[in-house]
């Protein structure tokens, strides 16, 4: 069975898309199923923002075909874990939870470097450097969760 990972942010054009690329850049296996959603519903369909197509091309990452979601009760059937970017993320997908199991698989993608309620900072009304920070996290973030699913 693969290991189903669905990244979340509020508009799913910024951060939960790079995170969705660099987790499939670092987990080429088939036993990784990787994909991301929003809590909104802003900009369902949309690729992702300019700013996060262009950092992720920098380091060699195309995310120019995904398109933009809104997360959805049956997320929690098809995926095992739900890596959130924020605590108002993580509030919205813990309200939806429609039992014990939904909700532990539900967490801060930051939580897993030990850092407790850190979050990865909107984007959105910054700047390439703001998208580029957020890459950093993301990189960091996705190296430390593929370690502890492999042992
Ligand atoms: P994201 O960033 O949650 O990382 O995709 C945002 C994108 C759009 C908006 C807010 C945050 N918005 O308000 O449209």
């Amino acid at each position: 069975m693969p290991v189903r990972v669905l990244m979340v942010c509020l508009g799913n054009i910024c951060r939960s898309p790079l995170a969705q690329g660099i987790l499939e850049s670092l987990t080429v296996s088939q036993r990784w199923h990787i994909d991301s959603a929003g809590t909104a519903n802003y900009h369902i369909g949309k690729p992702p923002d300019s700013r996060s197509i262009t950092v992720a091309a920098s380091h060699g990452i195309d995310i120019s075909n995904q398109k933009c979601r809104q997360f959805t009760i049956s997320d929690f059937d098809r995926f095992d874990y739900i890596l959130t970017m924020d605590c108002e993320n993580q509030k919205q997908i813990a309200k939806m939870a429609r039992n014990a199991s939904d909700l532990k698989k539900v967490m801060l993608i930051l939580e897993g470097n030990g850092i407790t309620n850190a979050e990865v900072p909107d984007p959105y009304y910054g700047s390439l450097s703001d998208f580029e920070a957020v890459y950093q996290m993301l990189h960091q973030a996705c190296v430390t969760f593929i370690d502890s699913k492999d042992h």
